[in-house]
């Protein structure tokens, strides 16, 4: 094996950040890995319009299954999002015998534990860094950094668009729809920000977390959810009044095999760390029973964080793959539903 072969489906901005990482980082990685990552196709819809960073155009296809099909590719990177025909490509993917990474979390919250069987099944990989907290390494950090520890709560700030929404409303006194404006602008918002302001993004990463951190699988109907929508920039006056910022938070927490997930807005005192959290950033904190308190904090959304996390699974898939490491078991907490869900 002389290079690992990599299969882009989606060039979007996470496409082009995945691009982008690799072309900038080519030595650095090849030299970390002792060869290194192609990539051998790039299929997309639309590969006509312009992008902030190129490919050579042989390699460009507007059809999926050349990637699926290609005996080149190793690693299928899937980036479109949403349901179908993701769930499809990726299930493709595995019975290929490629490995996969996604950054697609509204699919992992709702098909993941059927993707992560059907991984385990053909014996490979599906990696998903991308899809929880953008650049912040929050998944590497439970199934690794915090692997001895029992984790007893995670929570925090998910969802960059909600927090670019509550941070403009708080310091720049912008109504609702402006600051929503102007995240769609920068490009953090989903392609229907419904998902950002009810808080449903936000649950499909709380799930996904909550799933790696505390050994259960994914529970997404088990999340209680409410978005910021109907906040009025009167709420947020008040309660910088009285000493407090308006913040949506993902809480997950277990005790004694209970297990609590809760995404709303809440007011968290001025002076607390999660309020100076602003803009499109995220911030998760974990307690774990022997590592204590963990606090991440990072770029949540955008086209390099989330590149920076795609290619971080690209390495430890290529890691794997050098040291014939079949796959990673367990992909999740592939433990029966022990936890006793608490209503919120
Ligand atoms: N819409 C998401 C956010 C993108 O604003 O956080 C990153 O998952």
């Amino acid at each position: 094996m002389d290079s690992i072969g990599i299969g882009l489906i989606g060039w979007g901005t996470v496409g082009c950040g995945v691009v982008r990482v690799l072309q900038e980082n080519e030595s650095i990685i090849s030299n970390r890995l002792g060869m290194p990552l192609v990539i051998r196709r790039v299929a997309d819809l639309d590969i006509e319009t312009p992008r902030p960073v190129a490919v050579p155009r042989e390699i460009l296809t507007t059809d999926a299954e050349a990637v699926l099909r290609d005996p080149k590719i190793d690693i299928v990177v899937e980036l479109i999002g949403g349901l179908e025909p993701a769930r499809s490509f990726i299930l493709e993917a595995l019975e290929s015998g490629k490995h996969v990474v996604t950054a697609n979390k509204a699919l992992l919250a709702q098909s993941g534990n059927e993707l992560f069987e059907a991984a385990r099944r053909f014996e490979r990989t599906v990696a998903f860094e991308a899809a929880v907290a953008g650049g912040i390494p929050l998944i590497k950090s439970l199934r690794e950094g915090l692997a001895g520890n029992r984790i007893d709560t995670i929570f925090g700030i998910l969802n960059g668009t909600s927090n670019y929404i509550l941070t403009r409303m708080t310091l720049a006194a912008l109504p609702f729809s402006d600051a929503l404006r102007e995240a769609q602008q920068h490009g953090f918002a989903e392609a229907d920000p419904t998902l950002d302001i009810e808080g449903i993004d936000t649950a499909h990463k709380l799930a996904i977390a909550c799933a790696m951190g505390f050994g259960s699988r994914i529970q997404l109907d088990k999340v209680y959810t409410e978005g910021i929508s109907r906040i009025d920039p009167l709420d947020v006056r008040f309660a910088e009044e009285f000493g407090y910022h308006l913040k949506l938070l993902a809480i997950g927490r277990q005790e004694q095999g209970r297990l609590e997930m809760r995404v709303h807005p809440t007011l968290i005192p001025s002076t607390h760390v999660l309020a100076s959290v602003r803009g499109a950033y995220n911030a998760v904190h974990i307690r774990g029973n022997a590592a204590g308190s963990i606090m991440l904090y990072g770029l949540g959304a955008g086209m390099m964080p989330t590149g920076s996390a795609v290619v971080s699974d690209l390495i430890d898939l290529a890691r794997d793959m050098f040291c014939r490491a079949p796959h990673r078991v367990p992909p999740l907490g592939f433990l029966p539903e022990r936890l006793e869900w608490v209503p919120v």
